[in-house]
């Protein structure tokens, strides 16, 4: 069994145009959702990227970074969108693959100068990473690394994200 063989590809989903990728097929298997974490886990046990939290983006990113805060022994800070969060917030808005949002994240979510892995099931334009970045980076943390489930290379957000100089891990893609 492949990671990629168990995403479901859903055409014109939620507009026309769009192959959504569609993970909630691959997390419904157990052995799926165990081989995504296991995955991660293996990258990130050993040590050689440096990170202190795990910085997970609503929703799908809860998913993922919720279950690999806990194997790594890591603490978890959720980017929520807009008005969710109860205390004192930074906010950032960017464009989606389909339409615009604004994401948001407590000021006291950690201190200057933490490490950060930021976590999300799938990279398409690259908005949602880099937005989540620039929350990160007005809080003084540096990101140093991106983590995937799923890239999708020709929406251009790897390309994008690489220019800016960040590190992505995914662990498939659709071309
Ligand atoms: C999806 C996905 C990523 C983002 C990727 O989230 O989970 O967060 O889009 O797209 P980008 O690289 O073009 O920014 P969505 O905003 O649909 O929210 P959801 O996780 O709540 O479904
Ligand atoms: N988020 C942005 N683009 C997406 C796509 N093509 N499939 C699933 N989630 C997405």
């Amino acid at each position: 069994m492949t990671i990629k063989s168990k995403i479901r590809t859903i055409p014109d989903y939620p507009k026309k145009g769009i192959m959504f990728r569609d993970i909630t097929t691959l997390i419904k298997d157990p052995v799926g959702f165990r081989l995504v974490i296991d995955n991660f886990t293996q990258r990130y046990i050993k040590g050689d990227v440096n990170f202190d939290v795990i910085v997970g983006i609503e929703s799908r990113g809860f998913i993922i970074g919720g279950a690999l805060s806990y194997t790594l022994g890591k603490g978890f800070v959720p980017v929520r969108k807009k008005g969710k969060l109860p205390a004192e917030k930074i906010s950032h808005e960017y464009e989606l693959e389909y339409g615009t949002d604004i994401i948001e994240m407590h000021k006291d979510a950690f201190t200057k100068d933490t490490k950060v892995l930021l976590v999300d099931d799938l990279l398409a334009t690259g908005g949602t990473a880099l937005a989540a970045a620039a929350l990160v980076e007005k809080l003084g943390g540096v990101v140093s690394e991106m983590a995937f489930i799923v890239n999708l290379p020709d929406v251009g957000g790897e390309k994008r994200l690489k220019e800016k100089g960040y590190k992505i891990f995914a662990l498939t893609k659709f071309e």
